[in-house]
């Protein structure tokens, strides 16, 4: 396995990100410098109020070549500077998986470079490395995004150990899903961050979801519905005048779970370092509460910048050149798995995947 003090020049990679609705190519050196991030946000998803996966897939087609071209010129290297190709081969849909995965083997069969294929929460793990170059394990991270919300212990890189996640919605799903309900187009997390942020402090509350399992887990479901049933019992006429009250009350029960999880989790790892990862990661609210939070525990916390927080291929060139350097290398025949998990190596009962791969 690479060690902490590897991974600043070389190898140099090129990240390929195709998961779900980021169109994304990177050029890395190592897992701490990044040459080049093209990230292309597809818009055409906002009149459906989600991702439409097919829609996806087919636009990934249509804007992963130049976003690799525009990398690869950015980063001023030639196929033959590189030393490997990084692609996410899960999880996420399993159609815009597949443009990734199947580009990134054409272009390795092309060239003949080393191909690993890198699981996307692995890469959202790397994407604390990439600007800090002080930031190293052993640390906790929270992984909140519109697909994902979990923690996990970082031991060392490469050894993980999941300590929860959430048992329905994840935290930007609910953000994206009020933030509809309130009239805002979707995406809507930062927008409904952002009007929160001019409310007053709202006298509405709602309640913070305890989850009745062994672990670390959240829940987001119980909590939407509640700002749905507050939201339909408000006059039409009043709406407009309340609605960034909701927001702010929804805001402060979707962190005030997320920071409960943190401090669980810190109780019980000791972990010196806590960082947030995905686009949640961006939410002022939390960003407070987490720095408050390392203050009172006299720990470190990190945050990536916005554009490394949301899907990124530089996050997964950088966890791919982490596996590069230890020596791995995927075959030509590597394959999406759209639930693909991130293994742990001390996992608690509960995460293991039942026989025959996960369900
Ligand atoms: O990591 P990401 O780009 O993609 C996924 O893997 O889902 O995260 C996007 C999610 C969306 O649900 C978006 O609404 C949410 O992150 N988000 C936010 C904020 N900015 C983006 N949620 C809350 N507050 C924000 N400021
Ligand atoms: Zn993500």
């Amino acid at each position: 396995m690479a060690t902490l003090a590897q991974g600043i020049d070389r190898p140099r990679v090129l990240g390929i990100e195709t998961s779900c609705d980021e169109t994304a190519a990177a050029v890395v050196r190592g897992w701490r410098n990044i040459l080049a991030n093209v990230v292309v946000t597809q818009e055409v998803h906002a009149d459906w109020g989600g991702v439409v996966p097919e829609v996806a897939s087919r636009e990934h087609l249509r804007l992963i070549l130049p976003a690799i071209r525009q990398a690869m010129e950015t980063a001023e290297v030639k196929w033959g500077d590189l030393d490997g190709i990084a692609v996410t081969r899960g999880p996420g849909l399993i159609g815009a998986l597949l443009v990734g995965v199947s580009i990134a083997r054409a272009l390795a069969l092309g060239t003949d470079l080393p191909l690993v294929g890198v699981n996307h929460l692995e890469g959202h793990i790397f994407s604390l490395l990439l600007e800090d170059p002080e930031w190293r394990p052993p640390f906790l991270i929270l992984i909140a995004s519109g697909g994902h919300t979990e923690l996990h212990m970082i031991e060392d890189l490469g050894e993980y150990r999941r300590l929860g996640g959430t048992v329905d919605d994840a935290a930007g799903e609910a953000f994206d899903k009020v933030g509809v309900m309130l009239g805002l187009p979707y995406p809507a997390g930062a927008a409904v961050d952002s009007i929160a942020e001019e409310a007053e402090v709202p006298g509405l509350t709602f309640p913070v979801a305890s989850v009745d399992r062994p672990g670390h887990n959240f829940s987001f479901s119980g909590l939407k519905t509640a700002v749905m049933q507050q939201w339909r019992q408000i006059p039409e006429a009043g709406r407009v005048e309340r609605r960034d009250e909701v927001a702010a009350a929804f805001r402060r029960a979707a962190v005030a779970a997320l920071i409960g999880g943190v401090e669980a989790a810190l109780d019980e790892t000791g972990a010196p370092r806590v960082g947030v990862a995905g686009g949640v990661a961006n939410n002022r609210l939390l960003r407070r509460e987490l720095t408050d939070l390392a203050e009172r525990r006299s720990i470190e916390v990190a945050f990536p910048s916005p554009r490394l927080c949301t899907d990124n291929a530089a996050m997964i060139g950088a966890a791919g050149a982490f596996h590069l350097a230890g020596g791995r290398r995927d075959g030509l025949d590597l394959d999406a798995d759209p639930s693909l998990r991130l293994p742990s190596t001390a996992a608690r009962p509960e995460d293991e995947e039942p026989p025959g791969g996960p369900a």
